[in-house]
């Protein structure tokens, strides 16, 4: 591309396509192609995914997989998971299979509370503001009541709203932090809805409070949005079962037990490990939530402040061994939706939710949680057993195979052949230019 583009947004989808084509690719034609070929064969679904952003040109598939036999809480679920990664579904499986023989899953919801905060900055006399504060606080309820009214017929809505006093790190800065219960909703455009009409509705009324002067009264609004750290939207998973049932092929129970402790405090007192340790458990989260139209973005942002809430990016996951039994379990703040966004648009989605049983936000909470857990407590187990290649490279196999050009019966041959091998890349080319050659 030699020079900026103008109205990029304006053309049609067969222009922007052939703009990119032709200024970004070397092959235009083949560029074409391949744009078509990934379109959904009905117009419609496509215009549904076409209108979901701005500027779409085609569909970037992800594989839509299935995590069958999970116990959560007594009810067996297959959870279906959108990632790209080789081993994660497998990964998520093989944990899912050894815990249904350990009965399974425990769950529990710690708490709901969204939040959202206006910013703004006053400068004037601190004790006027308070007192501003409290004859405002009604009113700000009362302005919201149009948009609060449904939330709350359903037992949600604003729970409360706290004026916070930061002028110590910027000066002048204050903030209406405000917490919401959004029920079976995400809860964004909810929210921030809610946080731009307390904006409007506190700037309106400073400039009518008496006991301000003329520079007090001028109220300056930053910013009002809502914030992604929930550590009060908080739900645990666990799993335990005696010491000795965690037979193990590759090393007594009770050394296995112990290496999996100590791989989990490793990541609990080292952030290089913590990083690593909580990216594998995101490949199970972030997977689910994909699935299910949630904000991924948003989750991962949230995960990772609530990581660091003690001043040290730290494991999300816990281990210990009490009076025999061994407890694994995980704490994550999880804001996530079952209505609105995404949810009733994509087909896949709504499949999804099915395939869940058409969870509550709290159940999906539960879920996703269950499945962060599983995937660290596989990546783990790997890790202290046989290391993590041994499976994530049987599982990149067929990848490497493709990117190699193997047929399918090469590829069938090769599958068989490295059940009993260690796969490298060099060992796989190897493989595969000696079935090649013969
Ligand atoms: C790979 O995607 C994730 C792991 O690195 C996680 C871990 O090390 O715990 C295997």
């Amino acid at each position: 591309m030699k020079t900026p583009v103008q109205g990029f947004s304006k053309l049609s989808k067969t222009e922007k396509i052939d703009w990119i084509a032709t200024n970004c690719t070397k092959d235009p034609k083949n560029t074409k192609r391949l744009l078509e070929q990934y379109w959904n064969a009905n117009p419609k679904v496509q215009k549904l995914h076409d209108e979901f952003i701005e500027n779409t040109i085609s569909n970037y598939y992800l594989p839509f997989a299935i995590a069958p036999n999970f116990l959560i809480n007594g009810d067996y679920l297959a959870i279906p998971m959108a990632i790209e990664e080789s081993s994660v579904v497998a990964a998520a499986s093989k944990a899912a299979k050894f815990w249904l023989e350990r009965g399974g899953f425990k769950t529990e919801i710690l708490g709901t509370e969204k939040v959202g905060q206006v910013h703004f900055i006053y400068k004037g006399d601190k004790e006027k503001l308070s007192g501003f504060f409290n004859f405002v606080k009604p009113e700000l309820l009362k302005s919201v009541a149009s948009i609060t009214q449904n939330m709350e017929k359903r037992g949600g809505g604003i729970n409360n709203i706290e004026l916070r006093d930061l002028s110590g790190k910027i000066e002048g800065y204050h903030q209406l932090h405000c917490t919401f219960e959004t029920l079976d909703a995400m809860g964004a455009n909810f929210v921030n809805s809610c946080l731009e009409q307390f904006a409007k509705t506190l700037k309106e009324q400073a400039l009518s409070f008496d006991p301000f002067t003329d520079e007090e009264k001028n109220i300056e609004i930053v910013m009002s949005i809502l914030s992604n750290y929930v550590p009060n939207c908080l739900v645990k998973a666990e799993v335990s079962c005696s010491v000795s049932d965690l037979g193990n092929a590759d090393m007594p129970p009770e050394k296995f037990a112990e290496k999996f402790i100590q791989a989990v405090n490793i990541a609990k007192v080292e952030p290089y490990r913590a990083v690593t340790h909580n990216k594998g458990i995101m490949n199970g989260i972030d997977a689910v939530v994909l699935a299910t139209g949630n904000d991924f973005r948003a989750v991962e942002a949230g995960v990772h402040a609530y990581a660091a809430k003690e001043g040290q990016y730290s494991s999300l996951t816990h281990a210990k061994i009490e009076d025999g039994i061994f407890k694994f379990w995980i704490e994550v703040p999880l804001a996530l939706g079952t209505v609105g966004g995404l949810t009733s648009l994509h087909p896949l989605v709504k499949l999804a939710l099915e395939i869940l049983q058409n969870p509550t936000a709290k159940e999906l909470m539960q879920i996703v949680a269950v499945a962060g857990l599983a995937q660290n407590f596989a990546a783990v187990r790997s890790l202290v057993t046989t290391g993590i290649q041994k499976g994530h490279m049987k599982m990149h196999l067929l990848n490497m195979l493709n990117q190699m050009g193997a047929t399918e019966t090469e590829k069938q041959q090769l599958v068989t052949y490295f059940k009993d091998q260690t796969v490298t890349n060099a060992s796989v080319k190897e493989a595969l230019e000696k079935i090649k050659s013969e």
